[in-house]
């Protein structure tokens, strides 16, 4: 029986390859192009937007997949988080502009730009911060620079985006690495295969 894994394009998927390759799991790098089903033998891979990665394992067509810890708390998926890889480190941060950052701290009600709706509506909430949360899928950092909202919430790696938008880390939420998760069937019904790549993995 082979394994199919998601695995996120774009800013983990390179180091994700790499530590397959490290872990002697594939032999040859596997590159990010145009095509989205990479076979393996006796891998299956599905190249897939890094948020979309536990939809697929949720649903079982992948039995396996790397996902962000970001991912993971965002959409609290119905799947078994098998280890931390230690790969893909960012920060989940609240982000403003250098003037706002002292009123930050004072404010009862803000308006925040995310990718990450369910972890700032949890989070402002458990601060006792009341929140218009602004769903975006992308350059959420535009928002405070032209009015959008007053704060954003975002990952953070090099810190290079927040800087060129003239925008500060205000607090740190939680950091983020990638993890390997697993359907819940496919761990009970190819639970050797599976248990072969953890230890792979480990
Ligand atoms: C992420 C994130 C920030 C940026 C942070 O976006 O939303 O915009 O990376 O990285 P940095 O601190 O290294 O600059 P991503 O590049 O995944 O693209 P997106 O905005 O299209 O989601």
């Amino acid at each position: 029986m082979s394994l199919t894994i998601a695995l996120p394009k774009g800013r983990l998927f390179e180091e994700s390859v790499e530590l397959l390759l490290k872990r002697g799991i594939i032999s040859k790098p596997i590159k990010e192009g145009r095509k989205l089903l990479i076979e393996c033998h006796p891998f299956k891979f599905l190249l897939v937007k890094p948020a979309d990665v536990p939809v697929y394992v949720e649903n079982g067509v992948a039995d396996l997949g790397i996902a962000g810890y970001d991912v993971l708390l965002e959409r609290e998926p119905n799947l078994y988080t098998l280890l931390d890889l230690g790969i893909g480190f960012c920060r989940i941060v609240v982000a403003g502009r250098e003037e706002s950052k002292e009123r930050y701290f004072k404010e009862t009600y803000i308006k925040v730009a995310t990718k990450y709706p369910r972890i700032a509506q949890s989070f402002f909430s458990k601060m006792g911060i009341k929140s218009k949360i602004l769903y975006l899928s992308g350059s959420v950092e535009l928002a405070p620079t032209i009015g959008l909202a007053d704060y954003i919430l975002d990952i953070v790696q090099t810190g290079r985006t927040l800087k060129e938008n003239n925008l500060v880390i205000i607090e740190e939420v939680a950091q983020s690495t990638a993890r390997l998760v697993c359907n819940k069937a496919s761990y009970r019904n190819k639970h050797k295969q599976v248990l072969e790549f953890f230890n792979k993995l480990k």
